[in-house]
C-alpha cells in the first residue's frame, strides 16, 4: 500500500514539472515565434564546443546537432537521381540494409530535355517525398553547371549548357523538394565543369562569363527557387578553393544574392582553417582525415572546422563572429527542417513515384533523325525485332560516383521491349561488352569482342528491324565522376560494329543513351536516331513506350551536338582551355558556351541545341509583340500561333531567341529568354504568349558591375530549335 502511494506523488510531481515546462517552452523551441527569434535563442545556449561539432560531419553524411539541447542530427544523402542506399557510418560499404532501395528517376539532362517545369516541380516532389520518407534532411541536389564542352564525366547529372534553361529547370526542382521539409543542396558552387583534376585545377574566367553563363542557374535557385543549401565545388577559381571563397562565397552568394542558408563542402574539398572559417564554409564534410587523405578511420575532429579552428579560435586567432554566423545558418536549416513539426513524412518507391520516373523519361527521349517514318516501329509491320548492344540489359543505375543507385526496380530496354511486343518477336545479342561497373579505374571487358560481333552479324541477317542501343555507360571515363571521358567517339567499337551491322542490315535504327554528346560517323546511314540518356526504375516501358508510338516523342537537345569535338568553344581553344596545364585552365571561349559558339562562328552542329522531332509536324504561325516600344520595366508579350498538323497528339517547344541589333559589345547572336511547351491534339491549333521581362535581355557589363540594357533594337525569334527560325519580331527599347 505505502509503496503505492509513493508511486502515486512522484507521479503527480512530475506531472507537475511537465506543466511548468510546458508553460514556459524555451523560445528556440516554439515554432509559434519568428524563425530569427529562434535562431538567436538557440544561438545563446550553444556551448563553443558544441558549435564546433555543429559545422563539421559526425559520420560520412550528418553532422550531430546539439542533443543535450534536442537538436537533431542533419541527414544528408546523394542526389540527384534517386535517394542512395544506406552505408557505413565511417566507411563507404553498404550498410546492408534491405528497406532502402529507391526509385530511380531520369538524370537531370534527361529532366532538362524535357523542357517541362512543371515536370521538374513533380520530379523534386517525388525525390522529396522519397528523402524525407528515409528521414534525411538535406538531399545533396540539384547539380546545376553548366555543360562546357561533351566530355565532362558529370554532364549528365546537370541541365545542360543554356543558363535560361537551367534556371528555369531548377527552380521548381528545389521547392518540389523543400516542399517536404527537406533542404535541396544545389551543387556544385561554383565552375566545376570538367570532373578532370577537379580537385585542384584553377579557373581563369571573365566576369561576363561568369555572370552570363555559369551563375545564372545558381543565382535562380537562391533567389527564386529558395533553395536552403549549396555545396562549394572541388575546383579554385582566382586561386582559392570554390568552397571558402572569399569572392564566390561571401561576397556574390552571401553578399549580392542574399543567401542564408548553409554551404556545405563537397566531400573533402575544404583545404585551410582560416579560410573555411572565414570566407563562407558552413559545414564541413569530408571523406577520409580531414577530407584529404586515406590514412584514418574516425578522423572527424582532425577537420579543418573541428580541434583546428577550436584551437585557433581559442587562442584568439580568428573571431568569434564568423562562427556565430554559420551556426545562425545551420540552426536556420534545422527549423526548416527536421524542427519542422509540421512537415509531412514522406513515401517510398511507390508506383505513383515510378509513374512520374516513366512520365518524365517518355518526355524526355530525343528523336534525332526518322528517315521515311522509321519510328515508330509498329509491331503489325514486322516479325522479327533484332535487339544489339549492351546497354540494352545493362543496369545503367549503377556507377556513375555518387549518383550510383540501389533500385527497387529497373525495367532494362530489352525486357520493356519485350513486354511491348511479346518475346516471340525479339531477338536479342549484345555485340558489343565493356568491363564490370567501376568508378574510379578501367576495368577491361572479359568478353572476346570478335565473338559478340560474330554473333551478332548473324542475328541481324534476316531481321526485319534492328534496333542498337550503345552509348556509354557510368563506368570510369564513361560518364562518371571523378574521370572525364577521353574520346568523343563511342567506345568498345560500337562505331565499327554499327557500320558492320549496316552492311548485312540496312533498316537500322540506333537509340544512344549517354549524358553526353558523342560523334557519330554512321549517322547518313542509319534510318532513326534517339537520344536517350539514363532514365531511371522505368527505363525500358518509357523507351518501349517512343519505340512503339504509345509515346510521341517531344524532347530537345539540352546541349549542341557537335560534328567533332574540335567545333566545341571550349575544345577549340586547345589545352589551356580544357583540360588545362594542369594547375590552371582560362576559360578562352568566354561567353561563347554551346549554341552561341555554333551561331557566332557559323560552324554548324551536327544538332543544335533545342532540336527534336516529333511523329507529327507543327505549323508556326508568325510571332508579334504586344507593343513595338519597350521601356525597362515592362514586360514584352509575344505571341503566336502553333498548329499540330498531323494524325497524332504531340507536343512541341518553342523556343524564344533573342538578338540585339547594334550592342555596343559583342554580344552572342542570339540568346534563349524563353521556351513553351505546348501540347496539341492532332490538328488543333493553340495561340500561345511568351512573357518576356525587358530586364531579363541586359548583359553583365563586367567593368561597371551591373546589368544593361542598352537602348536599341532587339529582334525576338520564334525558334523550333537554336538552328531553326520560324519567324522574327522586332523591337524597340528605350
Ligand atoms: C560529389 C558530390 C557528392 C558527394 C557526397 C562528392 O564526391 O562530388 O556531388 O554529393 O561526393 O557523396
Amino acid at each position: 500500500m505505502k509503496k503505492v502511494f509513493i508511486c502515486g506523488l512522484s507521479s503527480i510531481l512530475v506531472l507537475l514539472q511537465t506543466n511548468a515546462q510546458i508553460t514556459s517552452v524555451p523560445v528556440y523551441l516554439d515554432d509559434s515565434k519568428p524563425i530569427e527569434m529562434r535562431v538567436e535563442d538557440a544561438l545563446s545556449r550553444i556551448t563553443l564546443e558544441e558549435k564546433i561539432a555543429m559545422i563539421h560531419a559526425q559520420s560520412k553524411f550528418s553532422t550531430p546537432g546539439v542533443p543535450r539541447l534536442g537538436i537533431p542530427e542533419i541527414g544528408m544523402s546523394d542526389g540527384p537521381h534517386g535517394v542512395n542506399k544506406e552505408i557505413d557510418w565511417d566507411s563507404w560499404n553498404s550498410a546492408g540494409w534491405t528497406n532502402d532501395s529507391c526509385t530511380a528517376f531520369p538524370a537531370l539532362t534527361c529532366l532538362a530535355a524535357t523542357f517541362n517545369p512543371e515536370l521538374s516541380a513533380i520530379y523534386g516532389n517525388a525525390i522529396g517525398e522519397e528523402a524525407r520518407f528515409r528521414k534525411k534532411d538535406i538531399l545533396l541536389a540539384p547539380g546545376v553547371n553548366i555543360y562546357r564542352m561533351p566530355l565532362n564525366g558529370r554532364n549528365f547529372e546537370y541541365f545542360g549548357e543554356d543558363p535560361h534553361l537551367a534556371s528555369q529547370m531548377v527552380v521548381p526542382y528545389i521547392k518540389g523538394v523543400q516542399q517536404n521539409g527537406v533542404s535541396a543542396c544545389m551543387k556544385h558552387f561554383a565552375l566545376n565543369n570538367q570532373e578532370k583534376w577537379r580537385g585542384h585545377i584553377d579557373v581563369e574566367i571573365s566576369d561576363r562569363a561568369l555572370y552570363e553563363i555559369y551563375l545564372p542557374a545558381f543565382k535562380a535557385g537562391v533567389q527564386e527557387g529558395g533553395v536552403w543549401a549549396i555545396m562549394g565545388s572541388y575546383n579554385k577559381y582566382r586561386g582559392q578553393h570554390c568552397s571558402h571563397h572569399k569572392r564566390l562565397i561571401n561576397e556574390i552568394l552571401k553578399g549580392e544574392w542574399g543567401f542564408d542558408g548553409i554551404v556545405v563542402s563537397d566531400w573533402g574539398s575544404a583545404h585551410d582553417t582560416r579560410e573555411a572559417a572565414l570566407y563562407g564554409l558552413d559545414v564541413e564534410m569530408g571523406t577520409y582525415t580531414n577530407g584529404l587523405t586515406l590514412s584514418k578511420n574516425f578522423a572527424y575532429n582532425d577537420y579543418f572546422l573541428a580541434q583546428p579552428y577550436l584551437e585557433m579560435l581559442e587562442k584568439g586567432e580568428l573571431p568569434q563572429a564568423t562562427l556565430d554566423d554559420k551556426i545562425r545558418r545551420i540552426l536556420r536549416l534545422n527549423f526548416r527542417t527536421n524542427m519542422n513539426r509540421n512537415r509531412p513524412y514522406g513515401s517510398f518507391a511507390t508506383k505513383e513515384h515510378a509513374d512520374v520516373s516513366r512520365k518524365i523519361a517518355e518526355e524526355g527521349i530525343v528523336l534525332l533523325k526518322n528517315t521515311n517514318d522509321f519510328f515508330p516501329v509498329h509491331k503489325e509491320r514486322y516479325k522479327k525485332i533484332v535487339v544489339i548492344g549492351e546497354n540494352a540489359i545493362r543496369p545503367l543505375l549503377v556507377g556513375g560516383g555518387s549518383s550510383d543507385l540501389k533500385v527497387k526496380k529497373e525495367v532494362s530496354p530489352l525486357e520493356g521491349l519485350i513486354n511491348q511486343y511479346g518475346a516471340d518477336k525479339i531477338s536479342y545479342t549484345m555485340g558489343y561488352g565493356s568491363g564490370p561497373p567501376a568508378y574510379d579505374r578501367v576495368i577491361p571487358s572479359p568478353y572476346n569482342a570478335d565473338s559478340l560481333k560474330r554473333e551478332a552479324l548473324l542475328l541481324v541477317k534476316d531481321a526485319d528491324v534492328v534496333l542498337f542501343f550503345g552509348g556509354l555507360n557510368k563506368n570510369n571515363q564513361q560518364d562518371s565522376e571523378s574521370a572525364d571521358r577521353i574520346t568523343y567517339d563511342l567506345p568498345f567499337g560500337q562505331n565499327e560494329l554499327i557500320e558492320d551491322l549496316l552492311k548485312v542490315n540496312k533498316n537500322l535504327g540506333v537509340i544512344l543513351i549517354s549524358g553526353n554528346g558523342v560523334a557519330m560517323p554512321w549517322l547518313d546511314k542509319v534510318q532513326g536516331l534517339m537520344q536517350s540518356w539514363y532514365l531511371g526504375s522505368e527505363a525500358g516501358t518509357a523507351t518501349a513506350n517512343v519505340i512503339a508510338g504509345n509515346v510521341n516523342p517531344s524532347g530537345k537537345l539540352p546541349f549542341s551536338i557537335p560534328q567533332k569535338l574540335e567545333d566545341n568553344g571550349a575544345i577549340a581553344f586547345g589545352t589551356i582551355s580544357y583540360p588545362g596545364d594542369s594547375i590552371r585552365q582560362i576559360y578562352k571561349e568566354d561567353i561563347f558556351v554551346g549554341y552561341r559558339w555554333h551561331d557566332i562562328k557559323k560552324i554548324p552542329a551536327l544538332f543544335p541545341f533545342g532540336y527534336g522531332l516529333s511523329y507529327t509536324t507543327f505549323d508556326y504561325g508568325k510571332i508579334s509583340a504586344d507593343k513595338k516600344e519597350y521601356s525597362i520595366d515592362d514586360i514584352i508579350k509575344l505571341s503566336f500561333t502553333l498548329t499540330n498538323k498531323g494524325n497524332l497528339d504531340g507536343a512541341e517547344t518553342v523556343q524564344i531567341y533573342v538578338t540585339q541589333n547594334n550592342p555596343s559589345l559583342v554580344r552572342p547572336t542570339k540568346e534563349l529568354k524563353g521556351f513553351q511547351k505546348v501540347f496539341l491534339k492532332a490538328g488543333e491549333s493553340k495561340t500561345t504568349e511568351i512573357s518576356i521581362p525587358v530586364k531579363t535581355i541586359a548583359f553583365f557589363d563586367d567593368k561597371a558591375h551591373e546589368w544593361v540594357v542598352e537602348p536599341d533594337k532587339f529582334t525576338f525569334h520564334c525558334a523550333t530549335s537554336s538552328a531553326d527560325i520560324r519567324s522574327s519580331v522586332t523591337v524597340n527599347v528605350k
